[in-house]
């Protein structure tokens, strides 16, 4: 039986689900719904502004769409900084990168990011309920309650990516239906790409293929199922494998290794000094190695016993974090 012919069934027994329903089901789901609306509200302006973000989790997040926003997408797992390790997915700090560098505060960015993340939630969420054609004026509170769960009273102040995935993820639910209803794969696709940037915010969301493989399998679309879970992982192992931005650094280290003349000591591609060649250092040493030696070029001699004359100077540590990782992978693609 559908959803909404549960909710509001009559006590009689009587389907409802083509009337107004039940008017005190109703009233107390409203009820629900405006009580939630306004308590939201009275925390974000009794929050506001001294204690957003204040935990590690948000501070995490701004601290990737800040390095991002200055060109640096992932610091090293280990750097002069110390521990950079977080791995977190890439989508919600590279909105939030995005916005500060169209002039967005950091904090104010956040905010925006994570309030118009919940009430993407709610429209997804009213979005699947239509799809099931649950009737508009129960949705609409049903879809507002996200707004009174204890998860959004406790996080409502933080960064937090689980809005985000939510919004993404229940978004494929209304254009898995469509699809079937209209006969169009072109919807399946768009509800596997919404499934693919769920998981690109936070990982876990890819769980969503599961449900919906099902419900396309009891649909009896077998066919459908199978192109939906492979076709979706697919495109997600692809979007996770590219490192965007890792063609460019290395165009750009090239840069940085010519404004620094490295090549009064070294030589790549016949061009430069030849006592020191560099071509194929990217497949003799690992990237940290090479960082290594750029960064602390008297230990790297030390390590590799090298005694070349005039030694490598170590001035080159204090370059900008951006220009490091550029210089480090145009080293790498020297192949
Ligand atoms: C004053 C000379 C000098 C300058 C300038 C210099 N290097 Fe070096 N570099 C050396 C010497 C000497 C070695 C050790 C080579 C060896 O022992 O085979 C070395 C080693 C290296 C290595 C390790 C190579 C290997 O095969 O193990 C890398 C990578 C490197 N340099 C990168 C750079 C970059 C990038 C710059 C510019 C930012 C630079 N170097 C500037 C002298 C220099």
């Amino acid at each position: 039986m559908p959803i909404h012919q549960v909710l509001i069934q009559r006590r009689d027994g009587h389907d409802a689900s083509s009337g107004p329903g039940d008017p005190w089901l109703l009233a107390a789901l409203w009820t629900l719904a405006i009580v939630a609306v306004a308590a939201a509200v009275r925390l974000l302006v009794w929050y506001w502004p001294g204690r957003v973000f204040d935990g590690v989790t948000s501070h995490i997040w701004t601290a990737l769409a800040w390095d991002l926003a200055h060109g640096h997408f992932y610091r090293p797992l280990l750097g002069p900084d110390g521990y950079g390790g977080t791995r977190y997915m890439p989508l919600l700090f590279g909105i939030q990168a995005l916005l500060m560098r169209l002039g967005f505060d950091p904090i104010d960015a956040g905010v925006l990011l994570m309030q118009g993340s919940v009430l993407a939630a709610a429209a997804a969420l009213y979005a699947a309920l239509r799809a099931h054609q649950v009737p508009r004026g129960l949705a609409v509170p049903l879809a507002l309650t996200v707004f009174g769960t204890v998860i959004y009273q406790q996080y409502c102040t933080d960064l937090d990516p689980d809005y985000l995935a939510f919004a993404l993820a229940m978004s494929s639910v209304p254009l898995a239906v469509r699809s079937v209803r209209h006969h169009q794969s072109g919807w399946l696709f768009a509800a596997g790409l919404a499934v693919v940037l769920a998981a690109l915010t936070k990982v876990t969301a890819l769980a969503y293929l599961v449900p919906l493989a099902w419900w396309l399998l009891t649909s009896a679309r077998p066919r459908a199922a199978a192109w939906f879970v492979m076709g979706t992982l697919a495109l997600f192992t692809l979007a996770a494998g590219v490192r965007p931005g890792f063609a460019q650094d290395a165009k750009k280290g090239e840069a940085v290794y010519t404004a620094q003349k490295c090549s009064l000591c070294h030589q790549v591609a016949g061009k430069g000094n030849k006592t020191n060649p560099l071509d194929g250092v990217g497949a003799k040493l690992s990237a940290e190695d090479i960082r290594q030696w750029i960064t602390h070029p008297v230990e790297a001699a030390a390590k590799a016993k090298s005694t070349k004359k005039p030694p490598m100077p170590a001035k080159y540590g204090s370059l900008p974090a951006a220009d490091l990782d550029a210089l480090v992978a145009y080293m790498q693609s020297l192949k």
